[in-house]
């Protein structure tokens, strides 16, 4: 038995995002694409004969028992049945609260290499109901690359892998709650039949279809508290971009450049006006589940 897993826990972005109703649960019925990228945290986590303790390099995360990755680790020893310790220490290069599902990918990440650890054997499904459970986006880093979320996001399926070598993403140094972003949507009339993510395209065109589909409902929501974000869509637009948009409820917006030494010069200038900035590209299904757990 391994007494320590190291795992790479990768950030997401959602090509797409569409909010078409208000639920009964208080959940929004969406449609997304979401992307892994290949920006990541890297988990190392260590059996122990005591509880689960999280060690953290960010001031910023949390290391009791409202950690996502406590709570992804808690379930799994309820689910097994079993009584057992980790120590879960996380490298934070994500930001936190940024529309990157950092927190969501950790708590995925725990998961996957607390199974292999306390080796427990769990069927998929049930693996992707305790993911469902701890968040929306939680059960998409149990598969990664290209997929399809529906329902409240947590229904997730691969689709066909988009790839693209040049993304830039800016956050703007501020946290956007998911909750609030919401909730200050005011405009939710679409109905499901206008649903109309085309797949087909993109499957067709690739990267290049983007510009043609891709929108993000939350964008205008948290753009009237956060003019600095329709700032930064501009300055990438400016600096060359494709195409430019705020990922999940934000604050981080990523661009879509063609051409490298256009996203270099895009990601120097960001930087240089104070932005965090960082050049990535797309982590597809394939690559994702080579490279989590080595
Ligand atoms: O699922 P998760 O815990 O990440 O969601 C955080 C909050 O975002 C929810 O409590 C809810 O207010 C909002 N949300 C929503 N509809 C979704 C996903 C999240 O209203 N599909």
């Amino acid at each position: 038995m391994p007494s320590s897993i190291h795992i790479r826990s990768y950030a997401k972005i959602n090509w797409t995002l569409e909010v078409l109703s208000r639920r009964e649960d208080g959940y929004h019925e969406l449609r997304t694409i979401y992307q892994t990228v290949s920006l990541y945290d890297e988990l190392r986590i260590t059996a122990t004969d005591g509880s689960i303790e999280i060690v953290c390099n960010d001031p910023r995360v949390p290391c009791d028992e409202t950690n996502l990755a406590f709570k992804a680790a808690a379930q799994l020893l309820q689910a097994a049945g079993i009584s057992k310790g980790a120590r879960i220490e996380t490298e934070k290069r994500i930001p936190v609260a940024a529309g990157l599902g950092g927190g969501s990918s950790n708590a995925a990440a725990a998961l996957l290499a607390l199974v292999k650890l306390w080796e427990i054997e769990i069927d998929e499904r049930e693996l992707a109901g305790i993911a469902a459970a701890l968040g929306s986006d939680v059960p998409f880093f149990l598969i990664g690359g290209t997929a399809l979320g529906v329902g409240r996001g947590e229904e997730v399926s691969s689709i066909e892998q988009l790839h693209c070598e040049q993304l830039l993403l800016v956050n703007p140094g501020f946290a956007v709650s998911t909750r609030e972003a919401y909730e200050k949507l005011s405009r939710l009339t679409r109905s499901e039949a206008a649903f109309n993510i085309p797949l087909a395209l993109l499957a067709a065109k690739g990267i290049s279809g983007l510009p043609l589909v891709a929108r993000n409902d939350l964008e205008d929501a948290v753009l009237a508290d956060h003019p600095e974000i329709a700032e930064v869509k501009r300055r990438l637009s400016s600096l060359g971009a494709i195409h430019a948009q705020m990922s999940g409820s934000g604050a981080t917006v990523f661009g879509v450049f063609d051409n490298t030494q256009m996203t270099e010069l895009a990601e120097a200038e960001m930087r240089s006006l104070g932005y965090w900035a960082q050049r990535v590209r797309t982590i597809d299904r394939q690559e994702y589940q080579a490279t989590i757990l080595r």
